[in-house]
């Protein structure tokens, strides 16, 4: 009889511990859901075993809202962390910027492949006019992801010519702007996007991200920053501090401040989970618990 109890209490706790591991399962899966591409669905396998990693680091977004407070840290560390190596005299330490986080969210709203036109990046934030970063991506993209595919393109700009162009037939633009000196306000923005417009089929279902940068950089005859001692051309009146090899306005980097916008402010949990799943989840597991009690009382009785 207690060899029977005892049986029975083990069997209970493999299925329960059976049934938490399987929603855990799910609740990855959920994330997935809630994002909409058919593509993120084909990934779940290879999310559902890394899902403990994925809570780790809040790297990813599960919502195309816009980014919230730690995205936009993220994202304005992943370029200061560019700035800071290119070996630069002349270089601004970026901050964070929420009139351009603006302008780029109602940019990236528009799912459209190709850049907004000139005249509607003028006077945003002070800035005469402001540049622009866009990345398509139909998987799950992170939000350093998103800046190292932009700088990546430093491998076709040769800074030791004296060129202010790009290799030829090559692209280099994104990371001209990531590390254009003096293009010290960043704001970003994303949505998914059901299509893109002038992106053809291959990008159903896309993220489109949006950076604004204020002032512009890319100036035509102009090179992004000029090698030296770091600091050494940092105009002492506006920025006498270096931070990180960067001139700075204040002697502490700025805090990000993300506010308003639908940004899902602050929050890390995804919104479109749903609300109910962890009690639905207890709820399951209790039933299921109870009738192989059942089931099990039945034959072992
Ligand atoms: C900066 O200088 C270091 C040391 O000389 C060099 O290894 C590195 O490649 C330089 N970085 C860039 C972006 O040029
Ligand atoms: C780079 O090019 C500019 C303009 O063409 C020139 O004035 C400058 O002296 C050049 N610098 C170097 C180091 O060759
Ligand atoms: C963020 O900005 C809002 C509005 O501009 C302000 O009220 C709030 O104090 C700021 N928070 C931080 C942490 O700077």
């Amino acid at each position: 009889m207690v060899a029977k109890v005892i049986f029975l209490g083990l069997v209970l706790l493999a299925t329960t511990g059976y049934f938490v591991a399987h929603c855990e399962d799910l609740e990855t899966t959920s994330d997935l859901i809630a994002d909409g591409p058919r593509k993120l669905l084909k990934k779940r396998k290879v999310h559902a075993g890394s899902h403990i990693q994925k809570r780790a680091q809040p790297n990813t977004y599960d919502r195309s809202g816009g980014f919230n407070q730690e995205e936009a840290t993220l994202l304005l560390e992943q370029h200061n962390k560019y700035r800071e190596i290119q070996n630069a005299s002349n270089m601004l330490i970026m901050e964070w910027n929420s009139d351009l986080q603006k302008s780029a969210q109602n940019y990236a709203d528009k799912c459209n492949s190709k850049h907004s036109p000139d005249s509607d990046r003028k006077q945003i934030g002070g800035f005469r006019k402001v540049g622009e970063n866009i990345k398509l991506a139909n998987y799950k993209i992170s939000v350093t992801q998103i800046v190292d595919k932009w700088y990546s393109e430093i491998q076709y700009y040769r800074y030791d010519r004296n060129t202010t162009r790009c290799m030829t037939g090559r692209t280099c633009g994104h990371y001209k702007q990531v590390v254009w000196h003096n293009s010290y306000a960043l704001g970003c923005g994303i949505k998914l996007c059901d299509r893109v417009q002038h992106a053809g089929d291959k990008f159903k279902n896309s993220y489109v991200a949006v950076c604004h940068y204020g002032p512009s950089g890319n100036q035509r005859f102009a090179l992004p920053y000029r090698k030296g001692k770091p600091c050494s051309l940092c105009d002492k009146k506006i920025t006498p501090f270096c931070i990180r090899k960067m001139c700075s306005s204040g002697s502490k980097v700025k805090q990000v401040n993300v506010t308003g916008s639908g940004s899902g402010s602050g929050s890390g949990s995804p919104s479109g989970s749903g609300p109910s799943t962890p009690q639905l989840r207890i709820i399951i597991i209790m039933l299921t618990s109870l009738a192989t009690l059942k089931v099990l009382s039945k034959a072992a009785f």
